[in-house]
């Protein structure tokens, strides 16, 4: 991200092009962000329609003419309103639990484009994506083929299943975001995976239709994703000689996005290599999904929040604000850096280095440290590259309501989520009869 404040060069938020200063005041696509802030309070979600419809671009445009789909990862974003613009760009979803499938129906999703993923499925979530009719269950264990099996046998529905498997490759990427290495809970382990197939196989009303991979998130190289492929080929090939043909290769999601200085892949170039790989080991028939979260809302939306109190001291300065680690949980979970800028520049506040932080009593709650901003009491600022795993993973921690969220197109604004209210926050608690 350019330097803070420079006079001279307004900075651009990272990696965020349809939000752009114009005269020192941030807006996004025909929108300056301060009269959002100010009509509909803050801490607030903004996204941006158009950067959404760029984000699937790079992938839909890759995949144009070939045998492919992409599956939105919705749990990076699951506003209903994101999903309808999903299922309008024609994308399929990568659901983990009954609440998303609910979602995505109700958002007017395609459920023959569905996979349905994650490691604990239970029966009422397994029973109601068989009635949806979707396109495949990932499936993660031994356990789990069982019990599918069960439920569409008793439900007389033939299960399509993918195994996920484990392919033991490093992401590069943050411990708790890397999914593909033995160490952890996902997949079934590669060495293990010709024997569950086979008995799948052998397990009444499933249908092998895949195999499926995701090795993490937030990773900014190809590499690791041509290693897991390499062993996935490697396993096709080994299925087929047993007799069990596959018609998809999911390889899940888990490009980066440019929150600082990253360089993300370009998803071109991923599908590209890909399908070359494919087609060079004779395996260009088979259908390509991906399930893409954060690359696809990651860089479309930002939080706003307004300064409170500003706390300056000799060893560190806190600007407190009104957002806080139940908003944004990303920087106390993982320390992750996202950018804050504030609304207007060259109001003549003198810049000073400061840590963002929220109202709520943990140490944790910390949004940003040691930034360099010229701020006082009452501005506003804007977290940037929050359109992914943000309001999505807040709560109500301190009894604070949660944010709203709203969606740009142009110069139309819509409010796709009302600010929480204190009825909302006790909505089904009881109080005794004392
Ligand atoms: N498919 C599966 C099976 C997944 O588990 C995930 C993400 C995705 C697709 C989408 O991955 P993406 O394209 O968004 O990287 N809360 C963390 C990220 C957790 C990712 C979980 N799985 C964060 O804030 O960085």
């Amino acid at each position: 991200m350019s330097p803070q404040n420079a006079p001279s060069t307004p900075p651009t938020p990272a990696g965020q092009p349809f939000f752009h200063f114009d005269q020192n005041r941030l807006f996004v696509e025909s929108i300056e962000l301060e009269t959002l802030a100010k009509q509909y309070g803050t801490p607030l979600y903004v996204y941006s329609r158009a950067a959404i419809e760029h984000a699937w671009q790079s992938y839909a445009r890759a995949i144009e003419s070939r045998k492919a789909l992409i599956c939105y990862g919705m749990k990076a974003n699951s506003n209903l309103a994101i999903l309808q613009l999903f299922a309008k760009l024609g994308s399929g979803f990568d659901i983990v639990s009954g609440g998303e499938l609910a979602r995505v129906l109700k958002a007017g999703g395609d459920p023959s484009k569905v996979v349905f993923s994650g490691v604990g499925k239970q029966i009422w979530e397994m029973e109601a994506a068989l009635k949806a009719g979707v396109k495949c269950f990932n499936v993660e264990s031994v356990a789990e083929l069982k019990q599918l099996s069960e439920v569409a046998t008793r439900l007389n529905i033939v299960a399509p299943v993918s195994l996920r498997v484990n392919p033991d490759v490093d992401p590069h990427t943050h411990p708790y975001i890397s999914t593909g290495l033995k160490e952890n809970k996902f997949g079934i382990a590669i060495e293990e995976a010709v024997q569950t197939y086979q008995y799948a196989s052998e397990l009444p009303n499933l249908n092998i239709t895949g195999l499926d991979c995701h090795i993490g998130s937030q990773i900014t190289e190809i590499s690791p994703y041509l290693d897991a492929l390499d062993k996935l080929i490697i396993l096709i090939k080994a299925l087929s000689t047993q007799g069990i043909t596959l018609q998809h290769l999911d390889i899940g999601g888990g490009l980066g996005i440019r929150y600082h200085d990253e360089t993300p892949i370009d998803p071109a170039d991923l599908i590209n290599t890909v399908f070359e790989r494919l087609t060079s080991n004779g395996l260009g028939d088979l259908e390509l999904v991906m399930e893409p979260g954060r690359s696809l809302v990651g860089n479309a939306g930002v939080l706003l929040t307004q300064v409170i109190f500003l706390k300056p001291a000799e060893q560190r300065s806190f600007a407190i604000v009104d957002a806080a680690m139940n908003d944004l949980m990303r920087p106390a979970l993982y320390e992750a850096w996202h950018g804050v800028l504030p609304l207007k520049l060259n109001t003549g506040a003198k810049a000073q280095t400061w840590d963002v932080v929220g109202p709520i009593c943990e140490s944790a709650d910390w949004l940003a440290k040691e930034r360099t901003l010229a701020i006082e009491q009452n501005d506003y600022l804007v977290i940037e590259s929050t359109g992914a795993y943000s309001f999505v993973m807040s709560g109500q921690y301190n009894s604070r309501t949660r944010a709203a969220e709203i969606l740009v197109d142009g110069d139309q604004v819509t409010v796709i989520r009302e600010r929480e209210t204190f009825d909302d926050l006790i909505r089904g608690e009881n109080l005794l009869d004392l």
